[in-house]
């Protein structure tokens, strides 16, 4: 098999990347190791900025997120149960985000892929990439026992963190820039109402917690938890006590509780890897790049850094102008590392840290204090968490 661009991962990543490339008529193939109800299964971000709804609304894959989505003007933050509010609409000139769940957005890609005959290999076993560096790489995989590769002239390495792409890069080469932190988050799905109507991003005593939603009848709840917490010593009364202490009084009297359908205790983690590209390689999403979840930007900036990779494949193929693909690590890298910044300074600022004396403390409420009295301090939150420009 021979294509132009060989995709690793049908995630948030390599699915945009495909529809991207299929609008500008460059032949793509994805190669993806599990199949579609896996990837749709997948619980996980909840919250699209203006760039990734405005993108879906380009590919003109964004009618039932139009339809069903919510749109979210503001945004709450919380200190030990006290609300208040950011207008991100007002403070930005008219931005706003779509809280539209990451599973939904799959569902629409693919069914959206299967009618374009975007063409996607699932249950690829045992996938390598080869030749990276060289003038002619290719891809190789089994499926149902068959060996298969796959020549291409360049590969997009969107496998997530756990993929094959990022190691291909040498060691020699590779820069990596890591935190862990010392805390996870423990969250719940359950069919019962938003405690709010808008999300809350709550800063308490005993930790973290944010109320979010998939809609007007499903509720999305984390809170912080230790890193070896177990998820049997959470049952579903305990999680939903926890929280409510947490978000505080006001908004625990509206917090209805129900059975969870889903729960899961997910690290946090701050990750860049540099370069983003290697000779025929371009690395985009989560395989390059993780941040901790408090500013809703994972799958953000994996849309960001296809847009830019599609851009600069197009002009390579309208132009011959390698110019784009040059440039293409510095310029998603410059923005990665905005976003890395902001996921980092609001953990820093809602989390409970295991080290947090009490002068620790005072300085995060503090800092909650000067946000909620400065227009200035807002407007920088609100620009970050609408989502940066896509320069
Ligand atoms: P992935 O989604 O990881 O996709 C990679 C794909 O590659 C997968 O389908 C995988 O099966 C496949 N793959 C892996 N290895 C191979 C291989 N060897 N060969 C072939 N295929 C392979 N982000 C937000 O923007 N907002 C949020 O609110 C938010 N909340 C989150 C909440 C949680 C609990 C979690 C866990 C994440 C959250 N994120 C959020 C992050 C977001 O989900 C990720 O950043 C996003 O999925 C990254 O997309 P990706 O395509 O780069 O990687
Ligand atoms: C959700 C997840 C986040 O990480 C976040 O910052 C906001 C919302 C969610 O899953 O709904």
């Amino acid at each position: 098999m021979r294509t132009k661009i060989a995709i690793i991962g049908a995630g948030p990543a390599g699915l945009m990347l495909a529809h991207l490339l299929q609008r500008d008529g460059i032949d793509a193939v994805v190669v993806e190791s599990r199949n579609r109800d896996y990837i749709e299964g997948r619980v996980r971000a909840g919250v699209l900025e203006q760039t990734t709804v405005n993108l879906l609304e380009r590919l003109g894959i964004s009618g039932r997120m139009c339809r069903e989505g919510l749109i979210h003007t503001g945004t709450n933050l919380a200190i030990d149960g006290e609300l208040f509010r950011i207008d991100m609409e007002a403070l930005t000139g008219g931005s706003t985000v779509m809280v539209y769940g990451q599973q939904e957005v799959m569902r629409d890609l693919f069914d959206d892929a299967a009618e374009r005959g975007i063409k996607i290999i699932f249950e690829a076993e045992g996938v390598q990439l080869h030749e990276v560096d060289g003038s002619h790489p290719f891809v190789t995989w089994r499926e149902h026992g068959a060996e298969r590769r796959l020549d291409c002239d360049f590969i997009a390495g969107c496998d997530g963190f756990h993929g094959v792409s990022r190691p291909c890069i040498p060691e020699t080469i590779r820069k990596t820039f890591e935190r862990v932190y010392p805390f996870g988050w423990l969250g719940i799905l359950a069919e019962v109402p938003p405690a709010n109507h808008e999300l809350i991003y709550a800063n308490h005593e005993r930790g973290f917690a944010l109320a979010s939603m998939r809609s007007a009848t499903r509720s999305r709840y984390y809170i912080q938890c230790p890193l070896d917490e177990k998820l049997e010593d959470w049952p579903d009364e305990r999680f939903w006590d926890e929280v409510s202490l947490r978000l505080g009084p006001a908004t625990a009297a509206h917090v209805v509780r129900g059975p969870a359908f889903e729960k899961s205790i997910a690290p946090l983690r701050s990750f860049v890897t540099e370069p983003m590209r290697h000779g025929r390689l371009f690395l985009a999403g989560d395989a390059a790049h993780i941040v901790p979840p408090t500013g809703a930007k994972g799958l953000n900036l994996a849309v960001a850094d296809v847009t830019f990779l599609a851009e600069a494949l197009a002009a390579y193929y309208r132009s011959g102008s390698a110019l784009g693909i040059d440039h293409y690590s510095d310029r998603a890298l410059a923005r990665v590392w905005k976003a890395e910044r902001f996921s980092w300074w609001f953990t820093s600022i809602t989390h409970r840290f295991p080290e947090m004396d009490g002068f620790a403390r005072k300085m995060q409420v503090a800092e909650l204090n000067y946000i909620r009295g400065s227009r200035a301090a807002q407007t920088m939150l609100a620009e970050n968490y609408v989502g940066l420009p896509l320069q």
